[in-house]
């Protein structure tokens, strides 16, 4: 369990929080690049980190990302004209760059020096693995693109899908390094089941933390990870990797980036299959929308006679839909005081002591883990033996594949 104080000091991300400002300090996915199809195409809302703004590309074919009200006085800039680049406010006319700069202001005399001191709020981007990606940061502590591996492989090789889940990031986040429930909320809906870890390990990278487990499957042992990237990414320990990234849109809705990758060849028409069902971690959403069709209105749709049956678990269908089903059924922001911690919640306690080390670094000013792009370059583990080798050495060996893997070119 949590104080009071801690679970606010982890949950909360707004502009000017502790922890809003550790997440702020790395590159975070805003958008779907295929959101901005072209030069002046129409811009997009995007909410993220609590704040309100505009992503739009120009002319150019640059991305902007600046504050969604005009500095004017405060209309939407989402209504603008993308125009010649740059976004230019319907209201009075005032126009901005990609850079937040003014560069065009037709209300006041040409011997105005208003625009020189007007600037909207601006965020740097990147386009990185489909993804548009923003810093938030302060410039001076910029870091180089991580080398997430997913974002590197051509598109031909990964299949994304993203979902609103209607909590707070850190819940959602937490149901990732929460191993045991893969013995109950899935059971039924996975390929196999899994019987709870009999070995853990837990290591500190350097770009987050592993979580090992070791689990007795038919007389061998199957080694699997929960691998923590700083901020909010995870790599699923699955014989085909699968990564998954929670972006805080405000303190109490998240959007999940869920990522399927072959890192050595192009995924199949059958994999694709099976992910688009919805049966698997990518959900089906409502038209247009980010939203789930099983969501918190309709109960997720649970399935009382099929939870009865036995054949699933929890009677809701899809692995995706169950893991945000619960996570939301926590509440907007688990209050953590309120927990009872058991043995099973060994990689949420890391996690968590992990996490306020991070903030109470960046609180204090001193250095923030993860600032190597390479070290970003892992994969999770999963592998099978004869009983025999410990987790220990299971995960050396693992790490000095990665610490290879991250020194590739
Ligand atoms: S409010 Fe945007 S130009 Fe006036
Ligand atoms: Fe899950």
């Amino acid at each position: 369990m949590l104080t009071i104080e801690q679970n606010e000091l982890l949950t909360r991300i707004g502009r000017g929080t502790p922890m809003g400002g550790l997440i702020r300090r790395y590159w975070i996915p805003a958008l779907f690049a295929d959101q901005l199809p072209g030069p002046d195409c129409d811009p997009v809302r995007v909410k993220l980190m609590g704040e309100s703004l505009i992503a739009f590309r120009d002319t150019l074919g640059r991305i902007g990302l600046l504050q969604e009200l005009c500095p004017h006085r405060t209309a939407s800039l989402f209504f603008g004209r993308n125009e010649e680049c740059g976004i230019r406010c319907i209201y009075h006319g005032w126009k901005f760059d990609v850079e937040g700069n003014c560069v065009d202001l037709p209300t006041e005399p040409p011997t105005s020096t208003i625009k020189e001191r007007v600037k909207a709020r601006a965020y740097p981007c990147i386009e990185r693995g489909g993804l548009i990606w923003t810093y938030m940061g302060p410039a001076e502590h910029r870091p180089e693109f991580p080398a997430i591996e997913w974002t590197e492989l051509p598109a031909s090789h990964r299949r994304i899908s993203r979902r609103l889940q209607e909590c707070n990031w850190l819940q959602a986040l937490e149901g990732g390094f929460d191993s045991t429930h893969l013995s109950f909320l899935h059971k039924g809906d996975l390929s196999f089941s899994h019987p709870l870890p009999s070995d853990f390990e837990f290591k500190v990278t350097d770009s987050g933390f592993i979580c090992g487990y070791g689990r007795e499957i038919d007389g061998r042992m199957m080694w699997s990870s929960d691998t923590l990237l700083m901020p909010f990414h995870k790599l699923i320990g699955t014989e085909l990797p699968g990564a998954h990234t929670w972006v805080p849109v405000d303190d109490e809705t998240t959007l999940l980036y869920s990522v399927d990758y072959n890192p050595e060849q192009p995924l199949s028409e059958a994999q694709h299959a099976a992910y688009a069902s919805g049966d698997r971690m990518h959900a089906v959403n409502e038209a247009g929308s980010d939203r789930m069709a099983q969501n918190r209105d309709n109960d997720y749709r649970i399935d009382r006679t099929h939870q009865r049956s036995g054949k699933s678990f929890s009677g809701i269908r899809g692995i995706g839909v169950q893991d945000t089903a619960i996570q939301e059924s926590m509440g907007l922001i688990a209050d953590r005081s309120q927990e009872n911690l058991g043995v099973g919640d060994l990689g949420i306690v890391q996690l968590r002591r992990y996490l306020l080390r991070a903030v109470e670094d960046y609180q204090a000013g001193r250095d923030i883990p993860a600032q190597e792009p390479k070290s970003y370059r892992m994969r999770p583990l999963c592998s099978y033996t004869p009983k025999g080798p410990t987790m220990t050495e299971i995960m050396d060996t693992h790490l000095k594949a990665m610490t290879a893997l991250a020194m590739r070119a």
